[in-house]
């Protein structure tokens, strides 16, 4: 079978199916990119059932809220998984700090996108270097830029290496009912009406019947509303 027919069978998988063919291909070549969102403390959960050598990374932005620092803190003492964080070029950041100030996403989208370059793009490049997969708590349902991800699928804007994301057609109900069900940590920011929880200064709560993504980077059009993880070559 080829690469593409396998990978088009995965559909049919279910998350757990699909973490262990992963694992069983990958091996240490493969990791969870983990925002500690609802999405991610699901797959670190199924992760850890399945072998709990499994790697698991984050991007430390340098301006994340407390309470993903508090869900991290709870992840690693829950699960004993060693969680490897890469942070953003300090000089990159000292320049552009000292050029635009602190809060330049806010004056236009070139200085957001910016700012999402350094402290996250960049270091998700050097944390894709090493590997030959990586997964992802991507969902269909959850914006408009979302609606074609596939359960795995080549990743042409990094080296098209090949990214895997199990949960691509699991519902917002589906994921609470898992972390219910199974007693997973999740951000408490959740509890307040963050449903998508990124940087602090960029994520805010949402009202009701609003858009899960619409508390995020609230002042752009929807989009244009990635901040370069995610986008389609
Ligand atoms: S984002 O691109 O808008 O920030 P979102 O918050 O929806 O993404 O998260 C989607 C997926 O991207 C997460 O499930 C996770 O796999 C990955 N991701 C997002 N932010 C980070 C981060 N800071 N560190 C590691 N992975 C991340
Ligand atoms: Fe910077 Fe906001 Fe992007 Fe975080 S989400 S990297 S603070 S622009």
């Amino acid at each position: 079978m080829g690469q593409f027919e396998e990978f088009a069978d995965l559909e049919a998988k279910t998350a757990k199916e699909v973490l262990e063919w992963a694992l069983k291909t990958y091996g240490d070549r493969v990791a969870l990119a983990s925002s500690f969102g609802a999405e991610d403390v699901v797959l670190i959960d199924m992760l850890a059932r399945v072998d709990r050598r499994s790697r698991v990374f984050t991007l430390d932005t340098g301006r994340l809220p407390q309470e993903t620092c508090d869900v991290m803190e709870k992840i690693r003492d829950k699960y004993g998984l060693k969680i490897e964080i890469y942070y953003p070029d300090t000089e990159a950041v000292e320049d552009m700090v000292a050029k635009y100030g602190p809060n330049l996403f806010y004056k236009n989208v070139e200085l957001r996108k910016l700012c999402c370059e350094i402290r996250k793009v960049e270091p998700l490049k050097r944390a894709l270097k090493e590997l030959s997969a990586w997964i992802t708590g991507l969902r269909r349902e959850q914006s408009v830029t979302r609606t074609e991800v596939k359960k795995v699928e080549i990743d042409r804007s990094h080296n098209s290496i090949v990214k895997i994301n199990p949960l691509a057609d699991w519902s917002e109900e589906q994921v609470w009912s898992y972390i219910r069900e199974n007693g997973v940590p999740y951000n408490a920011l959740h509890d307040q009406n963050y449903p998508s929880i990124g940087c602090a200064p960029c994520t805010r709560a949402i009202k009701p019947g609003q858009d899960v993504r619409a508390g995020r980077w609230w002042w752009e059009d929807p989009e244009h509303k990635e901040c370069g993880l995610h986008i389609k070559k």
